[in-house]
């Protein structure tokens, strides 16, 4: 069995918040198994206890190979960052079933598959921390985004079910929900249109403006002190179970005090009042 501690972590394209937890897992001692859709996008992680693989993580077959590796080549695994994940954009009714079933597969389902590979090896070695990647948008939803919103709510509650059902098998369950990082995320919706026949033509300035906050704000945390700062909390003897980080965390912080329909009405009124296009 490694002597190193032996992590995997997915959705490790370069300029992403997990390529830079590879790089503080590496500086902490770990043996890093750090896996993306394509080797190219980590072509930048060079390390000698990095080992890079293709995993798309809602291929069943993809995660079962990645694990039975790590076991046949470390003996051990002590660390799963389900970092993967994809945006959606666009009002609810204007987003397709089939949209909607994609996004559930990469940032719901697939965190439950990556989970159910590693938890009997982890309960054989009776340790081990699973880091579930949600969003402070999972508890703050706005308007334009709920998809995405929807889909880390359910990671939320997911993360906590598997903290308790985990405790008597002695793994940490860990939900990391992030703020404001600096990444490319929402590149792909730079020039975002609205469908033929959507009901929200007017809105498109707000909904652009929606997708690109945070990303144009000062108050964004790059995506390197992000990893440092929870890396720090992962590896420490008693790692939070919740861990809120990033650009603007103290106003969701408010935002969570506040009456629920009081808390709705104020980013209706943030993410809805029309600005000129
Ligand atoms: N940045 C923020 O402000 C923020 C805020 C809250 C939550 N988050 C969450 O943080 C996580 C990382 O996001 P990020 O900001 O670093 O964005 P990112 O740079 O776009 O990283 C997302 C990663 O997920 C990968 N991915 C997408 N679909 C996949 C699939 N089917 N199988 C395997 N990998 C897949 C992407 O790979 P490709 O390069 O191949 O697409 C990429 O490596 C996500 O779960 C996101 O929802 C981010």
């Amino acid at each position: 069995m490694s002597e190193r501690k032996v992590a995997l972590v997915t959705g490790c394209t370069e300029g992403g918040i997990g390529y830079q937890f590879c790089l503080k897992l590496l500086k902490r001692g770990y043996t890093v198994y750090a896996t993306a859709r394509s080797l190219k996008s980590m072509a930048a992680l060079e390390h000698p206890a990095v080992k890079k693989h293709i995993l798309d993580v809602t291929s069943d077959e993809q995660v079962k190979d990645i694990v039975q590796r790590i076991m046949k080549e470390e003996g051990r695994i002590d660390m799963l960052i389900n970092n993967a994940g994809i945006p959606l954009a666009g009002a609810l009714a204007d987003i397709p079933a089939e949209d909607m079933s994609i996004l559930f597969d990469v940032n719901v389902v697939a965190l439950h598959r990556t989970a159910r590979a590693v938890i009997p090896h982890m309960a054989k070695q009776k340790e081990g921390l699973i880091m579930n990647v949600g969003s402070i948008v999972g508890e703050i939803p706005t308007p334009w985004m709920g998809a995405y919103e929807a889909s880390k709510a359910a990671v939320k509650v997911m993360t906590e079910v598997l903290s308790l059902e985990c405790k008597p098998l002695n793994i940490r369950v860990m939900l990391l929900a992030p703020a404001s990082v600096a990444t490319q995320i929402y590149k792909s919706y730079k020039d975002f249109q609205l469908p033929d026949g959507s009901l929200y033509q007017k809105y498109l300035p707000n909904i652009r403006d929606r997708v690109a906050h945070g990303k144009v704000q000062k108050v964004t945390m790059s995506a390197e002190r992000f990893a440092d700062e929870v890396i720090t909390k992962a590896v420490s003897k008693r790692p939070p179970y919740y861990l809120l980080l990033g650009g603007g965390s103290w106003l969701f912080r408010i935002l969570c005090l506040l009456p629920r329909r009081l808390m709705l009405n104020i980013v209706w009124r943030r993410y809805s009042k029309l600005i000129p296009k």
